[in-house]
């Protein structure tokens, strides 16, 4: 694949943004954080979302995320178009069609890795079927799903995250810097999960600053100054 950016008309697109912005008050100026992105990503891509600190990652991430609302542009996801969507059926959608890996992993510790695996599926009020365990075979962690956070290494956390991400099936998988808090050999080894689940059809767009990660990803979005380079 290539990696010049700006896919063609995928032909079954999970997001569509067009003309996509965000702007942020700072005092009395604007800060223009994403100014008017065009950009879609298709059914079982994995892209990765590179470029320098403070170019608008993570606030793409978010709108993505449906985390937050544009303030400008159109933002398809999943066939849907969001800024029109009200907050309860925001939620809905995320629940429905989107995972979440952050660079602090985020799980809850008091909880034990099943039990963090499974939240989601509570949230969504969807019956455990079976669903946790195979999930927990499949990122390795089934011998240490009794286990606390605490007792795990960064990668194991991390692949706990990624597990707790994908409970509800979801379309489109983001991560924000998923690598960042892990060393080279345990990012490696996450970065091989990531490219297992892709190959399994999973849908990616994970901001990194991981050269690993964004090889692994088919194709890559550099953003600059809230634009596409
Ligand atoms: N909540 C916010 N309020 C005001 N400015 C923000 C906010 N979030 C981000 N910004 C600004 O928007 C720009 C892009 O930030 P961000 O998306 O966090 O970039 P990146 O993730 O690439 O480092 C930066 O100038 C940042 O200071
Ligand atoms: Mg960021």
């Amino acid at each position: 694949m290539n990696t010049i950016d700006r896919s063609p008309s995928p032909a079954d697109p999970v997001i569509v943004a067009a003309g996509l912005s965000k702007t942020y008050p700072r005092g009395r100026e604007q800060v223009r954080a994403l100014d008017g992105i065009d950009f879609a990503v298709g059914r079982g891509e994995f892209v990765a979302v590179v470029g320098p600190s403070g170019s608008g990652k993570t606030t793409l991430l978010n709108l993505l995320g449906c985390m937050d609302t544009p303030t400008g542009g159109t933002l398809r996801l999943a066939g849907r178009e969001i800024s029109g969507l009200s907050e309860t059926d925001r939620t809905l959608l995320r629940r429905r069609h989107l995972g979440f890996v952050f660079q602090h992993f985020g799980l809850v510790p008091t909880l034990t890795v099943a039990e963090n695996v499974a939240l989601p599926r509570l949230f969504a009020r969807r019956a455990e079927d079976g669903r946790v365990g195979e999930l927990l075979r499949q990122v390795g962690l089934w011998d240490r799903r009794d286990h606390r956070p605490h007792q795990l290494s960064g990668g194991e956390m991390q692949r706990a995250a990624i597990a707790r991400a994908l409970v509800n099936d979801p379309s489109l998988l983001l991560a924000d810097e998923p690598t960042g808090n892990l060393d080279s050999a345990t990012g490696e080894s996450d970065i091989g999960l990531f490219r297992q689940l892709n190959a399994g059809g999973l849908t990616i767009v994970a901001v990194t600053h991981n050269a690993a990660l964004s090889d692994a990803a088919g194709r890559r979005l550099h953003l600059r100054d809230g634009r596409l380079a």
